[in-house]
């Protein structure tokens, strides 16, 4: 994270009067789950800039439209964010217990945030185990665990789409963007803040759109 970031998450804390800011190994917290923590990476809070350039890349309608999903919300910050967008819901879910916490006491005290949605869901799970909710989703990671995971939690969400169903990917740090460029369909953003993505249910060979989805994975996996 740039110093500009630290100070900017500094900020944020203080404007809303919350704890976010802060950045150590999983291993640091001490817990039971430690086949999924051996796949995990560590906390630390999304830059708000970066946050914002990359929710910019979707367009207010998809938003009003879909359910943002934070995997790995770590203290909050990303849904705090996101409660300043017109989303019809939103969740997260960590893996810590802690971290889970924490989150929860600063959507229970944040003020001063333009809150545009207020359905807002915390859940301390598995990613890998757990049920994402219905309908379009705004899946958000910020280099949350390996490319083991990246993957199982990928074929989870799709896999529990319908037809209609639409996924944007918002990839902060994207680490695994070789385990993401399989389920890519359309590039919409690749900058410094992260990559921009919707999601694919079909595979090569499965759906007319495979010869220009395996353009689009040569495209990301060549970046
Ligand atoms: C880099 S932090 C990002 C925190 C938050 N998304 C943000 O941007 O402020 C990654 C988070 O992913 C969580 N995590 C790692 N593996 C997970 C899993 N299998 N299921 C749910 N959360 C997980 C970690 O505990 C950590 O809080």
């Amino acid at each position: 994270m740039t110093g500009t970031g630290r100070a900017s998450g500094r900020r944020f804390d203080r404007d809303h009067g919350v704890t976010t800011q802060a950045l150590f190994l999983l291993s640091q917290l001490g817990s039971s789950r430690r086949e999924a923590y051996s796949h995990a990476t560590h906390y630390e809070p999304v830059p708000v800039e970066a946050f914002c350039a990359l929710l910019a890349r979707v367009s207010s309608r998809f938003v009003r439209a879909a359910t943002f999903v934070d995997v790995g919300s770590g203290m909050g910050r990303g849904v705090l964010l996101a409660s300043e967008y017109p989303f019809k819901q939103i969740a997260g879910i960590e893996l810590s217990p802690a971290l889970h916490a924490i989150a929860s006491a600063n959507l229970a005290v944040a003020h001063s945030l333009q809150t545009q949605c207020r359905d807002v869901r915390l859940r301390c799970a598995d990613a890998r185990r757990t049920r994402f909710p219905k309908g379009n989703l705004v899946v958000f990671l910020f280099n949350p665990f390996d490319e083991v995971v990246v993957r199982a939690v990928l074929e989870r969400i799709l896999a529990s789409r319908s037809e209609r169903d639409e996924v944007l990917l918002l990839y902060h740090v994207p680490v695994h963007r070789d385990v993401v460029a399989e389920y890519a369909g359309e590039i919409i953003a690749d900058t410094a803040d992260g990559i921009v993505v919707r999601l694919t249910r079909s595979r090569e060979g499965r759906d007319p759109s495979a010869s220009r989805c395996s353009a689009v994975s040569r495209s990301l996996r060549n970046r």
